[in-house]
This record gives C-alpha cells, structure tokens and sequence, in this order.
C-alpha cells in the first residue's frame, strides 16, 4: 500500500488525516486515549474496521497511562476507557467488537503485573491491525472469484484501505480482481453528505491506477438503467443474524436499483462486522450526524440558515436485496439466517 491508514510506532498512535484528504496527505500523532477517541468521532480515522482498530489502539494507550497496584484497580480504569471509546460512533459493530476484545485480553492476563498487561495490551492492539491487514486480502481473494473478466463495479462510500488497516474490504474485491489481470473500472458514489466516494476511494484508486469514474449519487440509476454496471460491491458497518446490511447512507438505494435492474449486489466484511446477537436490521442504532455536514460544504453554506435537517449517517440494506456477503472464510449467498451462523462457527 501506498499509504498507511493506522500505525503503533514509538508508543505514539499514527494515522492519516482523512478529513485532509485528497488535498493533503498529513499524518497525525495521537499519545493519549481520548484524542483517538475524538479522533474517531471526528472521522479523522473512519470505516468500520479502521474503526474498531483505533479503538484497540486508544485502549493500549490509555492502558499505558494506568496507574494502579491491582488488577481490580487496572480493570476499573480500562473499562472507564472503553466507555470512552464505546461513545464514539454507535453503528459500526466493529468498535464494540475490538473493545470486547482488548477487555477479554486483559481478564485473562489478570495474574500478570501491571507492566507487562500493558505490553499485552499493546501487543493485542497491534495483532487486530495485522490480522485485519490479512483478512482483507482473505475478503478480496474469495470476492475476485465473482467477478468477470471485464468488469464495471460501483461501490458506495468507501470501503478501502482507508476504511480498515490497508486493502479494503470492498476495495478489496476490486483491488483483488485488478491483481488478478480483470479489466476492471470504477464507478463511484460521491457520497454525500461526507463525501467519502469523491474524496477517499476516488484517492485511493487513483494512486493505484485503477480506473475510477466519480458520479453524484443521484446518477447510480442512470448508469445501471443503460447497461453501465456490471455489478455493485459494498462494505458493511453491521450485519445482522438474517443478513440485513446497515452501511453508509444511500447504499439501500443502490441495493433496490441494482434489483429493479438485474446487477448482483454484493456486500463485503469481515466477520468482525457480524452483529448475530441482533434478530434483524430493525434492531441496529444508527447514528445521526451534525446537520452542518449537509448545509455545509467545506464550511460554505449550501442552504438557507436555519433550515430543518435530518443527517443518518447509516441506511439498512434488506438481506433480500443482497446477492452474497464475501468474508475471509468464504462466499454466502442467500439464507442468511443460518448460514452466518454455520460460517461463524467454522
Ligand atoms: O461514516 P463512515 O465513513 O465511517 O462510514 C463508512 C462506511 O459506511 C463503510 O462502507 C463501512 O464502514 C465499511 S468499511 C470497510
């Protein structure tokens, strides 16, 4: 990759500015737990997995910061730091998911002293960000295989490198099938009200020579209706147990045009994104967003002062819009309720 999105180095948390970017490429420097976390909420650092690994990271910080002589005393304060990070961003699972995890290691380190469950903390924070880096390519490797040789693929948001440790989810299917010698372009959604399509995935294919083509999310129709699409790849926040999709804004759209116009959708995640202990998308909270973020742009005013907004900053996408959930350990296509289930335990 040519950029890295989150990095641990000399006891500092790092990440790439993604509200600078396209216009510049500037690194941040974060040494205390709740600069990431207002880093997180400030969507300096966002995507769901990247998400979940700024969240580890911010915890090994602040672990780094406890001053206790019992594991009760550590314990205590770790979990008020997780509260911290837990208040965040309410809809990406992976938050949740990698505070859970960085709990969990620290319960059952609880007999070591307190320099080393720091180390071990640091350690587990850093292996999420690996491990992420590798399911990626996991995720990409199994999504390549469905898609033809000439492709034209939209995608919505992004759901690249930026999004999760480096290669992407989405991003990482279309990353996947490129390496693999398809021909394939990009049609992206600028994504409004943040821009994520126009700003970060238009940048990260750029940079890669993989050819993008930026529309305004109200042309996705247009294109499917003359034959332009050949498939759409998305990635995901949260999945329920029957399959049901929450992701950015404005993906449920392009899920009932893909359907009103034959393309397959498909929607791309690690299993870190799994919500299985929600029945159904009804039960994902979806987070709702300064209204500055549409009534302004780049703090130029777009619309009368004062005017009523609402800004979700998620939308649920039906599991029967879906065509296949491409994760690390394999392809599911269609019921949903059980197989997730059976991939989860495999
Ligand atoms: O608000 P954002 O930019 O964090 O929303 C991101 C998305 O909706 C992504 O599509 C999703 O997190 C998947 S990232 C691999």
């Amino acid at each position: 990759m040519s950029f890295r999105t989150i990095e641990w180095r000399d006891n500092k948390v790092i990440m790439i500015d993604q509200t600078r970017l396209p216009g510049e490429e500037a690194y941040n420097e974060y040494d205390d737990y709740r600069s990431v976390a207002e880093a997180i909420r400030g969507m300096v650092i966002r995507g769901a997995p990247a998400i979940g690994v700024a969240a580890a990271m911010g915890i090994a910080l602040g672990a780094r910061d406890i001053i206790a002589d019992t594991f009760e005393s550590f314990y205590q304060q770790l979990c008020n730091v997780c509260e911290v990070m837990a208040k965040t961003r309410p809809t990406a699972v992976n938050l949740f998911w990698a505070i859970e995890r960085m709990k969990r290691t620290a319960e059952v380190n609880r007999e070591k002293d307190i320099p080393t469950l720091r180390e071990i903390l640091r350690e587990e924070a850093v292996r999420i960000e690996e491990e992420d880096l590798e399911i990626c390519r996991a995720i990409g490797k199994n999504g390549a295989e469905l898609i033809s040789a000439e492709a034209t693929i939209l995608t919505h948001c992004t759901a690249g490198g930026l999004a999760t440790a480096g290669y992407g989810t989405a991003l990482g299917v279309i990353r996947a099938a490129h390496e693999a010698g398809k021909n394939i372009r990009v049609f992206a959604d600028e994504t409004r009200p943040w821009l994520q399509g126009a700003r970060l995935t238009c940048w990260e294919l750029m940079k890669e020579d993989i050819p993008v083509t930026l529309i305004s999310d109200n042309m996705a129709g247009f294109f499917m209706s003359k034959g332009e699409i050949s498939c759409c790849v998305v990635g995901a926040d949260r999945i329920a147990a029957n399959g049901d999709t929450a992701n950015k804004i404005g993906t449920y759209s392009v899920a009932v045009l893909a359907r009103e116009n034959n393309i397959p959708f498909y929607v791309a995640a690690p299993l870190s994104t799994f919500d299985l202990s929600l029945k159904s998308g009804a039960d994902i909270p979806i987070e709702e967003r300064h209204s500055r973020e549409v009534t302004h742009l780049q703090g130029f005013p777009l619309a009368p002062d004062g005017v009523r907004v609402r800004n979700p900053a998620f939308d649920v996408t039906p599991a029967r819009y879906i065509t296949a959930i491409i994760t690390e350990k394999g392809v599911v296509m269609g019921d949903y309720e059980n197989k997730l289930r059976e991939l989860v335990k495999r």
